[in-house]
């Protein structure tokens, strides 16, 4: 039995369409006319205790939609979530105490509590014992630096700090399975780096197994060996986290500084993607050219002072899946 079972998972919404103008308005009112989403549409999947899973896609394909669902949270139309063999719909209380979830666009913090008073007030609701508690508060601390926030206001805060409060607060009644929905949106590079660093460090430490949405590539590159992409509500991709970059975004961008201006730069085998005065980019699959290849046979023809290989980036990506069609 695997840790986290997902089974023919659906999420429907019924939402009320908007008509035009005022008389549209009353209308609505009046004759509401009703039609259905499939937010999330039939995903199975399991995962095993100690895993860091990424779970991506673009916006609107159902990731916080099925977040929700597997944390009890929302109801699923079909289908069932089994965590330890129990399922949070049915029996919530049992479940509850084994998770963590964390929504990066929303605080589960309270602006009027000082961080400290808000953990006080969870170690009540989670029954969480004084040993527990104070063994929690000092691994967090060397993880997170939590003591230095933890007599401020939460409404006095930065966002990078308020994430630390918001990551701390999901762990303290010490959950093994962590759910993180963009856990570093809007984050700068320095926050971004303690929270990755605290996804790290929980799961060496603690065996906490972990679910993270992001929209960062840096951020699954660094931390997840498997993937789950989401599109239109359907798992498009399941499997380690090489082989599904590798296919879905083969490419890698030459970044090539010229010496003097040079106008139309050209290769057979890349494609010229943006051009600055000094500065070309080409988009090449690696399958096609090795990039060492690529820069000898520009630099032999073009005053070529200086060359990077970038990585394309998660939103790059999800362009390529969008272009896929979707198989029903
Ligand atoms: N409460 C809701 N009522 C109606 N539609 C919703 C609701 N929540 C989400 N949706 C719709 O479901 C789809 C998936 O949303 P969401 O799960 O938030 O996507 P993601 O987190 O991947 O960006 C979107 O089309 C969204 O508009
Ligand atoms: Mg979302």
């Amino acid at each position: 039995m695997a840790f986290l079972e997902v089974e023919n998972l659906v999420k429907e919404f019924t939402v009320t369409k908007k008509k035009e103008g005022l008389k549209g308005a009353v209308s609505s009112l009046f004759h509401p006319e009703k039609y259905k989403v499939r937010a999330v549409d039939n995903i199975s999947f399991n995962i095993e205790q100690g895993e860091i899973v990424g779970f991506i896609g673009p916006n609107g394909a159902g990731k916080s939609t099925a977040v929700k669902m597997m944390t009890g949270i929302l109801h699923p139309t079909m289908g069932s979530v089994k965590i330890n063999g129990i399922s949070p719909h049915k029996n919530r209380k049992a479940v509850v105490g084994k998770l963590g979830v964390v929504f990066g666009q929303r605080t589960q913090l309270y602006w009027d509590l000082r961080l400290g008073e808000t953990f006080e007030l969870l170690k009540r609701i989670y029954k969480i014992d004084d040993k527990m508690y104070k063994d929690n508060i000092k691994m967090l601390d060397e993880v997170l630096n939590i003591t230095e926030i933890i007599d401020t206001p939460v409404r006095q805060l930065s966002l990078g700090q308020r994430m630390r409060g918001d990551l701390a607060a999901a762990m303290l009644h010490s959950p093994t399975m962590l759910f993180l929905d963009e856990p570093t949106i809007g984050l700068d590079i320095e926050a971004k780096h303690s929270i990755r660093n605290f996804i790290k460090q929980i799961n060496e430490r603690c065996g906490t197994t972990v679910i993270l949405t992001t929209h960062d590539l840096g951020d699954v590159e660094e931390l997840c060996k498997r993937l789950i992409v989401i599109n239109h509500g359907k798992i498009v991709e399941d499997g380690p986290l090489n082989s599904i970059i590798e296919r879905m975004a083969p490419y890698r961008y030459l970044v090539v500084e010229l010496a003097s201006p040079h106008h139309n730069l050209f290769h057979p085998a890349a494609e010229v993607v943006k051009t600055e005065t000094l500065r070309v980019w080409f988009k090449f699959d690696k399958s096609r050219i090795a990039a060492t290849e690529l820069i000898s046979d520009l630099s032999k023809t073009y005053p070529i002072r200086d060359v990077s290989v970038k990585e394309p980036d998660i939103e790059d990506m999800i362009m390529e899946i969008y272009k896929k069609p979707v198989i029903f």
